[in-house]
């Protein structure tokens, strides 16, 4: 009896043993929109590419894909999308975008196999992204005095200050963000003024023009958020501190598509350390204001440094050019000669620029030098080139200057 239990059990064991292998080896046809790409969209696309967030189209159903399938294996192909600018093997970040080599070979040989739709019973089920707030309510909410609607026609750089109801120093682990327009909102810098100077800028509450920067003195970055980012908490016990009494001016990016634009009111979202504050969250950065770029230079090279003096741990960094920035780069020479490369951007885009949290805090000891270079296109050849024809160009916050620097956030 045992026995015959025993042997039945072995005969379905390897029933189905075989009946996977079967089906491991015969599926040799090209990848299906089902199987396959349905869920490569879902986990590295749609985060964008969902109605009313920011990219132009949606990539959700088979049809939505279909029609955008030469484009979307050119675009994977060259790694433009989706878009993520640090390279690998400089720095290792918290929500990386990078597609890995053998969803790209799957794309392209699902379109060209004919974009093959296949079993609609093998769709994932769809992907929540479980809306605003992720992380559930804030404790803090700092919203745009008014609503704003951005020019349609153009890119806006706007700066709106903003009040802070507290009767005391707020300790701040995590930031979050809610765009009120998510199609045009392209990317928010919110930075903190302790003086009080942007409130004298934005007189009415709708905020002021702002490209390079917040245009006030000593304004310490707060956080950053692009599309598809995800709030990052601190590493536990590290705090960011908003003074009593400070603003915050938030810059956002608008971005209008197709000469859409819609009314934006957007907010963010603090959240309190719940634990002891161990380490408070710094920034500083690595710069060069001194920098000159001849009209015409095709490839002007821009280097700035300086030396840590104290022991720290950089959690994360924030490279920023304008309009003329072709790539930048930022390396940790440390006291033994040792070359930490702390982050590279081989093909810059102002548009997509952002603040990249570190996975792991990068140790640094006192006496590193950092160090970062930019290269840069004044030549009639950028299409981005503000100065028609090109001029010289020197630092400053417009759009016609340049920036070479990279902000970081440290503790001690
Ligand atoms: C972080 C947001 C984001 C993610 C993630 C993203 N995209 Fe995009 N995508 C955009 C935006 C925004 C545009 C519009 C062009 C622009 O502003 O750069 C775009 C444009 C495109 C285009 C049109 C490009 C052209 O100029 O023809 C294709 C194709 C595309 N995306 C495919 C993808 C695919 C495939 C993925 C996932 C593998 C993806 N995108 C992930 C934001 C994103």
């Amino acid at each position: 009896m045992r026995k015959t239990t025993f042997l039945f059990a072995l005969f379905v064991i390897l029933f189905f043993l075989a009946a996977d292998r079967r089906r491991a080896v015969g599926h040799p046809g090209p990848p299906t929109f089902s199987k396959e790409i349905s869920r490569i969209l879902q986990d590295n696309c749609q985060s964008c590419h969902r109605p009313g967030d920011i990219a132009p189209f949606p990539l959700i159903s088979y049809r939505d894909a279909a029609a955008m399938g030469t484009q979307i294996k050119l675009m994977t192909k060259l790694r433009q999308m989706p878009p993520w600018k640090p390279a690998e093997g400089a720095g290792d970040f918290v929500g990386v975008r990078r597609l890995s080599q053998r969803d790209i070979d799957l794309i392209a040989s699902w379109v060209d196999a004919g974009m093959p739709e296949g079993n609609k019973s093998d769709l994932p089920g769809p992907k929540d992204f479980g809306g605003d707030w992720v992380l559930g309510a804030p404790d803090l909410v700092l919203a745009m005095p008014k609503s704003y609607t951005p020019p349609a026609d153009r890119d806006e750089y706007r700066c709106f200050s903003i009040p802070v109801q507290s009767n005391n120093d707020l300790w701040i682990s995590t930031i979050d963000f809610r765009p009120g327009d998510r199609a045009t909102v392209h990317h928010i810098v919110p930075y903190i003024d302790t003086t009080g100077a942007s409130a004298k800028l934005d007189k009415d509450g709708t905020g002021f023009t702002c490209f390079g920067g917040p245009l006030i003195d000593n304004a310490d970055v707060l956080g950053g958020w692009s599309p598809g980012s995800r709030p990052t908490p601190l590493p536990d016990g590290t705090a960011i501190r908003l003074p009593k009494g400070a603003r915050v001016l938030m810059q956002v990016h608008y971005h209008p598509h197709f000469g859409q634009v819609g009314v934006d009111r957007t907010e963010i979202g603090l959240y309190l350390t719940k634990s002891e504050v161990k380490k408070q969250l710094h920034y500083d950065a690595v710069l060069n204001t001194q920098l000159f770029i001849p009209a015409g230079a095709p490839n002007q090279r821009i280097e700035g440094t300086m030396t840590v003096s104290d022991d720290i741990e950089i959690v994360s960094i924030y490279p920023h050019m304008h309009l003329l920035g072709k790539s930048m780069r930022v390396d940790a020479i440390l006291p033994d000669g040792t070359v930490v490369p702390m982050i590279n951007v081989p093909q810059y885009e102002f548009q997509w620029q952002g603040n990249y949290v570190y996975r792991t805090p990068v140790k640094l000891p006192r006496g590193t030098v950092l160090r970062v270079e930019g290269f840069y296109d004044n030549s009639d050849a950028n299409t981005q080139n503000p100065n028609s024809p090109p001029k010289d160009v020197r630092w400053g916050e417009a759009s016609t200057d340049e920036m070479c620097v990279a902000l970081f956030g440290y503790t001690r």
